[in-house]
């Protein structure tokens, strides 16, 4: 029988996993849930895993909970919440791969999940666990994504979902999916890094439980994502894992999946992985270009990617581990080159959130710029686009018709003068009368500039 328990990541005190602990009561650091494991034979429990693909149990149906072996803190299957989720694609993205300069590019598209983002994988543990602590209420802040799953996941289990989210500051699509699953929204005024204090001091005085990644079961279901990559491309490591960074709980479970394969011997080498930051919300990137990286630098974000729009990142820690076992790096980008990548993995007919674009304007900013980490054209790299391009129609609508500025808001609070984007690959909608011969016209017009077959 494998045992979990929780693990502080500095002093490695150990706590039971039957209390909300969200912090080590010994220094204050970041907890883990670690297992003390049977014997695992990866070879059979690859194949089980693949076997499972074939079952119609909702539990080896979900691409979280199909890989359990890891995740071994459930107890009973009557506990597990789960949609299901994960089972996102893999796709290839020709078109990005020549704008960022390399031969070929895969994405692992996370907005495939049941709400549009990556915040499922990790959703459907963390309710899994406030089911198993009986917990009738869940709370977090969020820049919108965390909020409309677990609104999604508490419905599903019969929770109240209580959400903080940032006035103004929060895409609509996302907006719409928390009042739609019935949470109790609540608009702060105040930016992320308010929302998140005041979560972090409410939820422990009232009893409620935290499911932003601060809370370790969080990430236990985010890192197989790590798990169902690896397992799509049949184990073939790639070369490098490129992923956005907000409140580094995405990056920290993806060092925490890729560690435990490679110690527990499904995996003989782990990928690198790249976190890319927003220019105005870049607070590992600093923390890890400065002198000390002992104490994180702070900044006050700013960026239209509002889901990584964070200057207090609660997991940083774990991230700058995630950095050490995988010889990662961190890399920061522009608002336009945001807005670029994001318009061009759209024409691979892929479509993402701008914080998911991030991966690809760092790929493509690795690659033209000398760093001490450089990539070259032919490595094998991965992006992880972490939400659909649903989320936030808002953005693409202005981008694409050239109305996109920095200094905007939301479309509750449209506010532009200055830092327009130049949208440079626009695909703006032409208003036009209805007139059959204007209409074909305007239609040969375009077909006349398609290439030649
Ligand atoms: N991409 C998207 C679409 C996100 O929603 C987030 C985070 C990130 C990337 C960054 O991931 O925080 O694990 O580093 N969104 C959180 C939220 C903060 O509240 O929805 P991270």
């Amino acid at each position: 029988m494998s045992s979990a328990f929780l693990q502080c990541i500095s002093c490695a005190a150990i706590f039971p996993t039957t209390q909300p602990l969200y912090q080590c009561s010994h220094c204050g650091d970041l907890l883990d849930v670690n297992y003390t494991l049977d014997p695992l034979d990866p070879t059979e429990i690859k194949e089980r895993w693949r076997q499972r693909r074939l079952s119609r149990r909702p539990i080896d149906i979900s691409g979280v909970w199909r890989y359990r072996e890891l995740i071994p803190f459930y107890g009973q299957e009557e506990n597990i919440i789960t949609y299901p989720e994960g089972n996102t694609a893999l796709l290839s993205a020709p078109r990005s791969a020549r704008y960022a300069g390399l031969r070929s590019l895969q994405v692992k598209h996370q907005g495939f999940n049941p709400t549009g983002s990556f915040k499922d994988n990790g959703m459907t543990t963390g309710v899994t666990q406030a089911q198993i602590l009986g917990m009738r209420a869940v709370m977090c802040a969020s820049t919108g994504n965390t909020s409309a799953s677990m609104a999604a996941y508490a419905a599903r289990a019969g929770m109240l979902g209580i959400v903080f989210i940032p006035e103004g500051q929060v895409a609509f699509g996302k907006l719409a999916q928390s009042l739609d699953f019935g949470a109790l929204t609540l608009q702060i005024r105040g930016d992320f890094d308010v929302a998140m204090s005041l979560v972090r001091e409410i939820a422990p005085e009232i009893g409620i439980y935290i499911l932003n990644s601060v809370n370790p079961f969080r990430l236990e279901g985010q890192k197989t994502i790590a798990i169902e990559l690896l397992d799509q491309r049949g184990w073939d490591v790639p070369d490098r894992i490129v992923v956005p960074g907000g409140n580094l709980g995405n990056s920290s479970s993806l060092g925490k999946g890729f560690k435990e394969l490679y110690d527990w011997g499904f995996i003989d080498h782990m990928p690198r992985i790249t976190i890319v930051q927003a220019e105005g919300a870049d607070p590992l990137y600093k923390t890890i270009t400065s002198a000390d990286q002992e104490s994180l630098v702070t900044v006050y974000a700013r960026t239209l990617a509002t889901a990584i729009k964070i200057g207090r990142p609660v997991s940083w820690k774990k991230a700058m581990r995630a950095m050490t076992w995988t010889d990662g790096w961190v890399t920061e980008v522009s608002e336009q080159e945001i807005a670029d990548a994001k318009a061009i993995i759209g024409q691979d007919g892929i479509g993402c959130e701008p914080a998911s674009a991030t991966t690809l304007a760092g790929v493509r900013k690795l690659m033209n710029q000398g760093t001490d980490k450089p990539i070259s054209d032919d490595e094998d790299i991965v992006l992880l686009l972490t939400g659909q391009v649903l989320k936030d129609p808002d953005y693409t609508v202005r981008y694409h018709r050239g109305e996109l500025y920095e200094d905007y808001v939301t479309e509750t609070r449209v506010i532009h003068s200055t830092g327009k984007i130049r949208s440079t690959y626009a695909n703006a909608p032409i208003e036009v009368p209805p007139d059959k011969e204007v209409i074909k016209r305007l239609i040969e017009e375009r077909l006349s500039q398609l290439p030649k077959i």
